[in-house]
């Protein structure tokens, strides 16, 4: 991540995919939304951000963060047993949005109930002269392994395209697997690195950065993810909506 100070102990995550079954009765029915993050957030978003990268200094103020313009931070949040699709909301099928030209990121209708949920995941997408750069992106380790990860990456994608940008970059901890693993899996390619990038402990940074997110061959591809991804849930009592 472009964060410079994110720690090594954050790098990288163990987790394995959890079967169905095992998440069925750890999770029951869990419902993520994606949506903008609101000032509710930031207590949990402050917590979480320690809990991911516990060793990042300065941490991010997220208060400002969410006041700026041209840039956007999402938030999944998570609401489990029972949990009914937001008013307004869907299931998330970003399918009809990439095709075709991807559409504006809805203009958040928070609900009481939605502020209160716990936030599982963050990301910080900076829009800037038609690039988008994912600033920060962390998933709840309670949370990882449940398509979260891939969520928040496709809103980043969908919020660069409403904001005008062709591609997407981002900075990544060259030991960080688990984060090269998802990105590669939306496109992203090393195109470059910088060295001693993380000040804590001096590893290099990989440079990722999609195709043009225009290009009807991206397009296409994300639209399969996006289904495939809306899909593989279910089964496993996971459900993906949007505010
Ligand atoms: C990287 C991170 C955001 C992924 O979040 P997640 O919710 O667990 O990811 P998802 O469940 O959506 O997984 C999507 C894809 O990511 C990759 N992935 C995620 N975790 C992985 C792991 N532990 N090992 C290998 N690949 C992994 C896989 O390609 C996966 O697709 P698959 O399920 O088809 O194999 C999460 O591990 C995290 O917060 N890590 C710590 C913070 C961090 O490293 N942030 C990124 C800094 S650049």
């Amino acid at each position: 991540m472009p964060t410079k100070h994110d720690g090594p102990t954050s790098a990288t995550s163990s987790n394995q995919t959890p079967d169905s079954a095992s998440l069925r009765d750890s999770a029951k029915s869990r419902l993520y939304v994606l949506r903008r993050a609101v000032a509710e957030d930031l207590e949990q978003l402050n917590d979480l951000e320690r809990e991911v990268f516990p060793t990042l200094w300065p941490p991010t103020n997220f208060a400002r963060e969410i006041k700026k313009t041209g840039q956007a931070v999402l938030v999944s949040s998570v609401q489990s047993a029972g949990a009914q699709s937001p008013p307004g909301g869907r299931s998330v099928s970003l399918v009809e949005r990439v095709v075709g030209g991807i559409k504006t990121l809805a203009t958040p209708g928070i609900t009481d109930r939605q502020i209160g949920d716990g936030v599982a995941g963050w990301a910080i997408v900076w829009f800037v002269a038609g690039e988008a750069h994912i600033a920060s992106i962390g998933v709840a380790e309670s949370d990882r392994r449940r398509g979260v990860g891939e969520l928040l990456v496709l809103g980043a994608i969908e919020a660069a395209a409403a904001n005008d940008c062709d591609e997407l970059t981002l900075e990544v901890r060259e030991s960080n697997d688990a984060a090269q693993a998802l990105y590669r899996k939306y496109g992203f390619e090393i195109v470059g690195e910088r060295k001693g990038y993380y000040v804590d402990d001096n590893e290099d940074a990989l440079i990722m950065t999609t195709p043009d997110i225009r290009e009807p061959d991206y397009a296409a591809k994300l639209a399969e993810l996006a289904a495939d991804h809306s899909k593989r849930w279910v089964e496993a009592g996971i459900r993906f909506a949007r505010d």
